[in-house]
C-alpha cells in the first residue's frame, strides 16, 4: 500500500493536493517479485472459480496491459500455462486505460460470431515498474493491480451485450506515453539515464480530452441506443481522477448513486480500473442481474470507449 503520506516522504506534495486534484488516498503496489502476469492469473483464477467453470472450458485468453511481464512472448501466453487453460488461444490488447472495453467489445465478437464460447478478459497492469517516483505530476497518480471477466452466450434470449462505441485517435499520442524500451527508441545506458522508460505526461491535455470525451462517449452511445443517462442502473468509469468523473458525469446529468467510484483505495490501475470497480459495484450491491450498466474509458492513445451492458451475472 503507498498512501499519500508515504509519497509525501518521497516527493515534494502534500495528502490535501492529491486528494483536491484527484480524488487519490492510496494505491496497491505489487511486491517486487510479483510481475503483471501474476496479479492476472489471480484474478483470472478468481472469476473462473465464481462462474464455476474450469480453466479448460475458457476458449480465448485477452490480456489488456501496458505493463506485460516482456515485450514478448504475451502475457497471455504467461497466464494461459499458468492457469492450465488447455486449448486456448490468446493475445495481449495495448489500449491504456481504455484497454478493458477494447478487450470486452472484442470478446464479444468472438462469442457472438459463434466462433468461441467463452472468453476470459483480463485487465493488469503494474504501473509501478513504469512510473517515475522522482515526478510528482505522475507518481502519485497511479497503482498496480488486475481484474477479469468471462464473456459467454447468454443462457436466455435476453442480450448481454447491447453495444458499442470505441475510438482512437494518434493525434494525441504525445501527451501520454512511455518514450523508449520499444522499436523507435531501444533501450540504452542514455535513454535509463534520461529516465525514458517511465511515464511522461501532459497532465491538462490529458485532462481537458478526459473530459470532453468521458462524456460525448456516453452520451453518443446511449443515444444510439434511444437512451439518456436516467435508464442506466450504473456507470463504471475508468478511475484516471475524481475530477474527470465528476465533470462527466454532471454533463450527463448522472446521480450519485449511479456512479461507481474507488479511485480513492486504488489510484489509476490502467486496464485494470474497470473490473476493480465492477466487483465493488457488485459487492456493494448496486449491479445485479438484468442491470444496464455504462463502461466507459478514456486513455493514452488516445484511446476513447464505452460498452453498454445488460448485467448478466
Ligand atoms: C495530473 C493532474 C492531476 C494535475 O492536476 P492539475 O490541476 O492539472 O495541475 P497542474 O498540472 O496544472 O499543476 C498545478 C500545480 O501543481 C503542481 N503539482 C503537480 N503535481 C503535484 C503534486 N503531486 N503535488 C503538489 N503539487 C503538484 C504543479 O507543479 C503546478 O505547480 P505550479 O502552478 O507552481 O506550476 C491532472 O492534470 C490530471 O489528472 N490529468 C489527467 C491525468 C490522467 O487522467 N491520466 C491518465 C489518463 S487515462
Amino acid at each position: 500500500m503507498l498512501t499519500n503520506a508515504d509519497l509525501e516522504k518521497i516527493v515534494d506534495t502534500n495528502d490535501q493536493w492529491i486528494m483536491d486534484r484527484t480524488g487519490i488516498r492510496e494505491r496497491h503496489i505489487a511486491d517486487p517479485d510479483v510481475a503483471t502476469s501474476d496479479m492476472a492469473y489471480e484474478a483470472a483464477k478468481i472469476a473462473i472459480a465464481n462462474r464455476g467453470i474450469a480453466p479448460t472450458d475458457i476458449d480465448v485468453i485477452i490480456v489488456c496491459t501496458v505493463t506485460p511481464d516482456m515485450l514478448f512472448p504475451a502475457t497471455a501466453c504467461l497466464v494461459q500455462h499458468k492457469l492450465g487453460a488447455k486449448g486456448a488461444w490468446g493475445f495481449d490488447l495495448i489500449a491504456a486505460c481504455s484497454g478493458f472495453i477494447f478487450g470486452l467489445t472484442t470478446a464479444v465478437q468472438f462469442v457472438r460470431a459463434g466462433a468461441h464460447q467463452r472468453v476470459l478478459v483480463i485487465g493488469a497492469d503494474t504501473m509501478s515498474r513504469i512510473i517515475d517516483y522522482t515526478d510528482r505530476s505522475t507518481c502519485v497518480l497511479f497503482g498496480d493491480g488486475a481484474g477479469a471477466m468471462i464473456v459467454e452466450a447468454a443462457e436466455d434470449d435476453e442480450p448481454g451485450f447491447i453495444g458499442h462505441l470505441n475510438e482512437i485517435d494518434g493525434s494525441g499520442g504525445d501527451y501520454l506515453k512511455m518514450p523508449a524500451g520499444g522499436s523507435r527508441m531501444p533501450a540504452s545506458l542514455e535513454t535509463v539515464q534520461n529516465r525514458l522508460h517511465y511515464v511522461k505526461q501532459d497532465g491538462q491535455n490529458v485532462f481537458k480530452y478526459a473530459v470532453r470525451k468521458m462524456f460525448e462517449v456516453c452520451r453518443d452511445l446511449l443515444a444510439t441506443h434511444g437512451l439518456t443517462a436516467a435508464d442506466v442502473k450504473v456507470i463504471i468509469p475508468h478511475q484516471a481522477n475524481r475530477r474527470i468523473i465528476m465533470a462527466a458525469a454532471d454533463r450527463l446529468g448522472m446521480t450519485e448513486d449511479q456512479l461507481i467510484i474507488n479511485i480513492d483505495r486504488y489510484g489509476n490501475t490502467t486496464a485494470a480500473t474497470i473490473p476493480l470497480a465492477t466487483q465493488d459495484a457488485i459487492r456493494a450491491g448496486k449491479l445485479k442481474k438484468g442491470d444496464l450498466v455504462l463502461f466507459a474509458a478514456v486513455g493514452a492513445g488516445f484511446t476513447v470507449g464505452a460498452n453498454l451492458w445488460r448485467w448478466g451475472y
